[in-house]
């Protein structure tokens, strides 16, 4: 097959095209033939050589796909061989096959093209597993989203206001913050002019948010402390910023703050299956409602990954940047 690999850790250019023989499939996977491919920031941590490839995992980058179930075991899964699916993968999603677990798969929603279905799983898994499961946001609570133009900050934005929370998100730039706006933000916020922790002070009345989902940490973990009401909690999912923090502790201990952090890629398949199984009850009919929707600001054919990559590390997108296949 087809497929993308990292010569060695560098700059875009090391993706390079190769052909490689089928992935083998583990008990519980399926074969999907790609027809599109999701590109995440920690596709390109890879490629820099900062983040190991899980052991088992393939050394092709790419976490998340959309195609056709051509092979494998589908147990109680309900999929049929010739579904379309989407899948969150633990690796070798830049190819023209990809293995995965099937009970990481979920069915392409209704009206999606596969391009837009392999924009999701990443960031739909990440999104429910640290915003709702770690960080429990419920009914009537508040969202501030760091980094809201990213292909994670669309994805949150659009999952809590869809689900009724108010939602506030940072980016760097006006023309991102207003598309932060248009996704369902109540206020986008450019934290190059702006202090957030003013602004969501005073938009919350001097109460603060409850969640903060956070990818930047470092000096925004005391500011996010000061912008959090009393038992809120920060939700880290990477450190863009630093991974080092001076933050008053005695604010944790007296406001009954949680501060929790996890990456999903090293959860093993029966965690990723249960998100698997909310995202498909709770989400996908929002997604088919036509309430939250992909946002791809880019497509490049397979070959092109690196130039989709220069992109990603140029931060000039908004949303998604997603490899065609097919
Ligand atoms: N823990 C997990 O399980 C998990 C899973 C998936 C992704 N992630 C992490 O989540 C983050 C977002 O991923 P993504 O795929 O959505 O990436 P992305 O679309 O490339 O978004 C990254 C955004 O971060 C902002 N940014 C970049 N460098 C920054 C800095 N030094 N300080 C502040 N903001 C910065 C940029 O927006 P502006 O131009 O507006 O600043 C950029 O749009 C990545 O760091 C990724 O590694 C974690």
């Amino acid at each position: 097959m087809r497929a993308i690999e990292i010569t060695q850790p560098g700059k875009p250019e090391v993706l390079q095209p190769c052909e490689r023989p089928l992935p083998e499939l583990k008990p519980g996977e399926v074969l999907i033939r790609v027809h599109a491919a999701g590109i995440n920031r920690p596709d390109v941590l890879q490629r820099l050589g900062h983040y190991p490839v899980p052991p088992g995992a393939s050394d092709l980058p790419g976490l998340e796909v959309a195609g056709e179930i051509v092979d494998g075991e589908l147990g109680e899964s309900g999929f049929a061989k010739g579904d379309m699916v989407c899948a969150l993968v633990q690796g070798g999603g830049y190819a023209e096959y990809c293995a995965a677990p099937v009970a990481q798969c979920l069915p392409l929603p209704k009206g999606l093209t596969p391009v837009e279905a392999a924009s999701l799983p990443e960031t739909f898994f990440t999104v429910w597993s640290n915003v709702f499961d770690r960080a429990g946001l419920s009914d009537g609570e508040t969202l501030l989203v760091q980094g809201g133009s990213s292909g994670i900050g669309v994805t949150a934005i659009q999952l809590a206001s869809a689900l009724g929370h108010r939602v506030f998100a940072t980016a760097g730039s006006d023309e991102k913050c207003r598309a932060c706006e248009e996704l369902g933000a109540e206020r986008g916020i450019n934290y190059r002019d702006e202090d957030f922790v003013e602004v969501v002070k005073s938009l919350t009345g001097g109460r603060g948010v409850d969640v903060v989902l956070d990818m930047v940490a470092g000096d925004y973990v005391a500011r996010e402390i000061a912008c959090l009401a009393d038992d809120g909690r920060i939700a880290l999912i990477a450190l863009l910023g630093g991974a080092k923090a001076n933050v008053d502790l005695g604010q944790v201990l007296r406001r009954r703050l949680t501060i929790s952090g996890s990456t999903l890629r090293p959860r093993p398949v029966a965690f990723k299956a249960a998100i698997a199984r909310n995202l498909r009850e709770r989400v996908w009919p929002l997604i088919e409602a036509g309430l939250v929707k992909p946002v791809v600001y880019r497509v490049f054919p397979l070959e092109e990954a690196a130039q989709a990559h220069a992109l990603m590390e140029s931060s000039a997108h908004v949303g998604k940047i997603v490899l065609r296949v097919v």
